[in-house]
């Protein structure tokens, strides 16, 4: 089963006069970096079995082209090893890892047709042929490609991505969705045990990117192997992987199913970059003991939330001390009530079927968003009550931002 795996990989830009030796030394001394160089890729490690589809996401500039590249072996890794079925990468040609990458610029031949497009890359390529000659030894040689399955792989290659009656334009014929899928063909045909994407879709317009992504989607279910898929857009993250990387700063911050990474978290970092509206939140000063938790809020309000409802802390701030905390929660698990805490509403904006109310606290301009269904009249400037879904809070150490919840429910 082709496995993919990446075991501490590092990547570190030298600073230019010094070169990449004086990397490996440091290295080798366990010091990472001079100081002067700029990490990249830090200590990232990730297996992905056959099929999967795996999105790496997170800000501009947070090493997922790198990582990415380094894969494609487009990129040297400084430290660590990259595997591809248990054989080591790290050396190998980018022509001989079986990977086939699409890039953000589709960069097809402006002078060939989609058909010729597509087809380059097997008229250059040698298959191996076991052949018996004619004293009845079978020996192994190499040729190119009959015409003939050059056009099979082509056509069937095209028929998947529905392309077949673009076969004899030029890309400069052809609208950004339709380049994008030439390019695609000609990744299909390669036939490789890897997919790497790298934005494939930033250039194209919102609704073309909309339907692209499924048709994305759709072309691994028919092809089953392993897509690796670059984006910064979280949406494009949710939707279309199996596993989500996310990253920031070189490192990872979670490796998780969508589901995962969008109910559990791991700091504020991931809570806040993963999910539309943005979570809200809050900072508190919280003191636990065995059944509640008091959290007050900047404006000096106090609410108690039962244990029982949340995902259990960690023991370690269970000590009924004070501690800093992040309290984060989406805006559909806030409600309106009676009681609760105390916000006023500052604007409201109806998109259809839900409502975002942006209120603040007396005396703080911090905005949070609270979705609601109802389609009531609201005034801005109102007093509004919020009341927590305790089941669906998140509370983040407040220096690290790290989760302090584990998974499991206290009511389990
Ligand atoms: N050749 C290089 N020399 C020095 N630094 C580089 C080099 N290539 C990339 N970097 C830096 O490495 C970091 C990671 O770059 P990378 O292209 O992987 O980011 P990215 O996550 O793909 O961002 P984007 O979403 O903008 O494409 C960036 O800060 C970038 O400036
Ligand atoms: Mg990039």
């Amino acid at each position: 089963m082709p496995k993919l795996s990446l075991r501490h990989v590092y990547k570190v830009y030298p600073s230019r006069d010094k070169g990449p030796s004086l990397f490996k030394r440091l290295f080798k001394r366990k010091e990472i970096k001079a100081p002067e160089d700029f990490v990249a890729v830090k200590d990232f490690n990730l297996e992905v079995d056959d099929g999967e589809f795996v999105v790496f996401v997170g800000p501009s500039g947070c090493g997922k082209s790198t990582t990415l590249r380094m894969i494609a072996g487009l990129e040297d890794i400084s430290a660590g090893e990259l595997y591809l079925d248990d054989v080591l990468l790290n050396n190998v040609d980018p022509m001989n890892r079986d990977m086939a990458m699409v890039f953000q610029n589709y960069a097809l031949y402006p002078h060939l047709t989609a058909y010729d497009n597509i087809a380059f890359a097997l008229k250059m390529r040698k298959i191996e042929d076991e052949v018996t000659d004619k004293d009845g030894n079978k020996k192994i040689i190499k040729r190119h490609l009959t015409k003939q399955e050059i056009d099979e792989k082509v056509r069937w290659a095209a028929e998947i991505l529905g392309i077949t009656e673009l076969f004899k334009r030029k890309p400069g014929e052809m609208s950004g969705g339709q380049m994008q899928r030439v390019a695609l063909g000609r990744a299909i045909v390669r036939g490789p045990k890897l997919f790497l994407l790298d934005e494939p879709l930033s250039n194209l317009d919102a609704k073309l990117r909309t339907s692209m992504r499924s048709e994305i989607v759709k072309l691994h279910q028919k092809l089953k192997t392993t897509f690796i898929y670059v984006t910064h857009d979280q949406v494009e993250a949710m939707t279309m992987g199996s596993i989500i990387v996310v990253m920031k700063d070189g490192v990872i911050q979670q490796t998780d199913k969508p589901t995962d990474v969008f109910d559990y978290p791991n700091n504020v970092f991931v809570a806040g970059f993963i999910g539309t509206p943005q979570m809200n939140f809050f900072n508190i000063v919280a003191k636990a003991n065995k059944t509640h938790l008091v959290a007050k809020f900047d404006n000096g309000e106090e609410l108690k939330f039962d244990l029982k409802k949340m995902r259990k802390v960690k023991e370690k701030y269970l000590d009924g001390q004070e501690h800093k905390l992040t309290l984060g929660v989406r805006a559909e698990h806030l409600s309106l009530a009676e009681k609760g805490l105390s916000t006023k509403l500052s604007i409201y904006e109806i998109l259809g079927s839900v409502v975002h109310l942006f209120v603040h606290l007396d005396g703080f301009d911090k905005d949070y968003i609270v979705s609601v269904d109802d389609r009531k009249n609201f005034i801005s400037g109102q007093p509004i009550h919020l009341k927590f879904d305790e089941s669906k809070i998140h509370l983040f150490d407040g220096e690290t931002g790290n989760s302090i919840l584990s998974r499991e429910n206290n009511h389990d």
